[in-house]
C-alpha cells in the first residue's frame, strides 16, 4: 500500500498527516497534549499547539483535557505537552489531578519521555512550570524545549509560540533527536 491517507484539517487549514513512513512499515510518533483550562486561554494555546505537532509528517496527535487523560494514554504516546493556566501561584487543580492518578502507575514505565510545558498566565506563570517540573523528573520525563509562558489575554504571538513548541516536539521524535 503506497498511498498516502490525509485526515479533515484542523480549524486554520493545516491537515493531520498520515505519513509515508506509516504506509511504508513505520508507526507515526504519538504526541499527547493534556491540558486544562477554565476561560479557554490554555485551551486555545493547546489548539496552536496541536496544530503546529500535526503539520509534522509521520506524526499522531492526541489532545485530551487533564480530567479526561488516563495512564493508559500517557504509556500511549511518544512526546507529551502539558498546559496549563497558573492558578495561585501552582498548576491547575485538574493538571495537579492528572499527575496524582497517574504518577504511581506510570513511574519507571515512561523511559523519559521527552516532554514541553505551556502555561497561561495572568502575570507570572513561573510557579506553574516548576511545579511541573519537579514532579515531571519522578516519572521520569524529560524536557525537550523551553517552558511557553504566555501572559495576558491570548496573542498572535503566544498562538505562534505554541504552534512552534508543537512542531518542536513533533520534529524531534520524528528525526530521533530525543
Ligand atoms: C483561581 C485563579 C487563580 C489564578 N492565579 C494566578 C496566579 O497565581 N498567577 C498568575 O499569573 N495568574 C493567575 N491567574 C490567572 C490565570 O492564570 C489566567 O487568567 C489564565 O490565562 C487562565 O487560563 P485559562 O483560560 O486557560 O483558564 C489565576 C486565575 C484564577 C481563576
Amino acid at each position: 500500500m503506497t498511498s498516502k491517507k490525509t485526515a479533515p484539517a484542523l480549524r486554520d487549514g493545516c491537515a493531520v498527516r498520515v505519513s509515508v513512513a506509516e504506509v511504508s512499515g513505520h508507526p507515526p510518533k504519538r504526541v499527547l497534549i493534556v491540558y486544562h483550562s477554565q476561560s479557554g486561554h490554555t485551551e486555545q494555546l493547546a489548539e496552536a499547539a496541536a496544530r503546529g505537532a500535526s503539520c509534522e509528517e509521520g506524526v499522531r496527535v492526541k489532545v485530551l483535557r487533564a480530567g479526561r487523560a488516563t495512564v493508559e494514554d500517557l504509556l500511549d504516546c511518544d512526546g507529551l505537552l502539558l498546559g496549563t493556566p497558573e492558578n495561585f501561584g501552582y498548576m491547575s487543580g485538574m493538571m495537579k489531578d492528572f499527575f496524582d492518578r497517574t504518577y504511581d502507575a506510570a513511574r519507571g514505565r515512561v523511559g523519559n519521555l521527552p516532554y514541553a510545558v505551556f502555561v497561561s498566565a495572568g502575570n507570572d506563570g513561573s510557579g506553574a512550570v516548576r511545579e511541573i517540573e519537579r514532579i515531571a523528573r519522578g516519572y521520569p520525563f524529560k524536557r525537550v524545549a523551553e517552558p511557553v509562558i504566555a501572559v495576558g489575554p491570548v496573542t498572535e504571538a503566544s498562538l505562534e509560540a505554541s504552534r512552534e513548541l508543537g512542531q518542536t516536539l513533533a520534529a524531534g521524535l520524528v528525526f530521533g533527536v530525543f
